[in-house]
């Protein structure tokens, strides 16, 4: 499958931009090494909307990361491009055409998947760790930052099992790395602490003013397996952002998924490690529309936080040692709208029921 040169359609040479999906997929590249001794530029015809995939089996035992790092920077596609998904390359570094000679200015996403690099296309400041065991075990970060030209145009991003990635750090030297992206997703980085949410983990309690607000147009977050990810940022942190989904990351949290997309609803599910469901964890100010709440093994609730839920309709407690921490002076007089209530493995007492219920006046009408 190698060298394919995508045939031109007679009609894109005359349109400006033909509205066609040209889409080039290479699989199984090292098999195929042989065919790439001379130089084989992956032509994408400039007026396609283009996508290219290179892609390497996972998972073997036989990779040759200089010969599969040659390969890698020959396949040199063309300016144009708009996705790029690279997969499973064994090789030990980002192309130069992805890196500090950057071609691809104009792409649109970027997925990397299953890559081991220790430098990674210019998205900021990215620090990785060793590869060998000796490296690993003195926990040693290295700078894999790339300088120079920097994506324009990035929409959409997934950095997938990449099991060097330590950190990714919210820097203002380049802040358009950030603010075009609309769709964001990492998955198995075992490594990875630190995404650049962490000026709302540091910033807390939060003046607006102060924090930058990083991706202000992600509309779409999900990360999975990252255990030791520590800097979320609080959800939903913005009015872009219409789904959320994260799970098995750090502070604690099994699940958490966010929506405002039919119903505006959370459900969020802590693994025992959680200390507390604090506005560290969710932006409470942001939840006024929130219309379900479902909560499973999490801290309980703060009085405040729970009163700021003004649309909350149904209500939905799994496991909790308290229904919610009282104020110390609770003299303000609040109600929610609930109409469904519902408590499982819960070790409340009928008193702090009866205080609950005279706050949804709706289920007892
Ligand atoms: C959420 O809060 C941020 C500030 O923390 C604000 O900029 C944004 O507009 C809020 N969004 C909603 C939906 O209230
Ligand atoms: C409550 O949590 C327990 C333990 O995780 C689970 O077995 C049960 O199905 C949950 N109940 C509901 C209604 O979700
Ligand atoms: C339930 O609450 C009571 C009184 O607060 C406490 O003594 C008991 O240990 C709790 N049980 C569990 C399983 O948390």
């Amino acid at each position: 499958m190698l060298g394919i040169r995508p045939k031109l359609p007679p009609s894109c040479l005359g349109v400006a931009r033909a509205h066609l999906l040209l889409q080039v997929t290479l699989t199984n590249l090292m098999s195929h090494a042989c065919a790439c001794a001379g130089s084989l530029p992956v032509l994408v015809p400039p007026c396609t909307t283009s996508r290219l995939t290179l892609s390497w089996k996972k998972g073997r035992s036989n990779t040759s990361p200089d010969e599969e790092d040659q390969l890698l920077e020959r396949l040199r596609p063309h300016s144009n491009l708009h996705e790029l998904c690279i997969d499973g390359h064994g090789g030990s570094t980002c192309p130069t055409w992805l890196g500090k000679n950057l071609l691809t200015k104009g792409l649109e996403a970027l997925c990397l998947d299953s890559v081991a690099w220790k430098h990674l296309p210019p998205l900021g400041e990215l620090y990785v760790i060793g590869q060998s065991v000796e490296e690993r075990e003195s926990g040693e970060e290295f700078s894999s930052c790339i300088t120079g030209p920097c994506f324009r145009n990035l929409k959409r991003l997934e950095l997938i099992g990449l099991p060097r990635l330590r950190r990714w750090v919210a820097n203002e030297v380049c802040p358009w790395y950030f603010s075009l992206i609309e769709v964001l997703i990492v998955k198995d980085c075992p490594e990875l602490t630190e995404l650049p949410f962490s000026s709302y983990t540091s910033c807390y309690p939060l003046e607006t003013d102060s924090c930058v607000t990083w991706f202000p147009r992600l509309n779409e977050l999900k990360i999975e397996d990252c255990r030791n990810l520590l800097s979320l940022p609080p959800i939903p942190y913005s009015d872009a952002l219409c789904s959320v989904t994260l799970t098995r990351v750090g502070r604690g949290l099994e699940e958490l998924r966010y929506s405002s997309k039919t119903y505006h609803s959370l459900s969020i599910e802590g693994n025992g490690d959680m200390h507390s469901l604090d506005e560290t964890v969710l932006a409470f100010h942001n939840l006024t529309q929130l219309q379900i709440l479902c909560i499973k093994n999490c801290p309980p609730l703060a009085e405040k936080h729970l009163q700021m839920l003004t649309m909350l309709e149904t209500l939905e407690i799994n496991g909790s040692s308290n229904l919610f921490l009282p104020l110390a002076r609770s003299d303000t007089i609040w109600q929610l709208p609930v109409t469904s209530l519902k408590l499982w493995r819960c070790n409340f007492s009928g008193k702090e029921v009866t205080c609950l219920l005279t706050h949804l006046p709706e289920l007892l009408a």
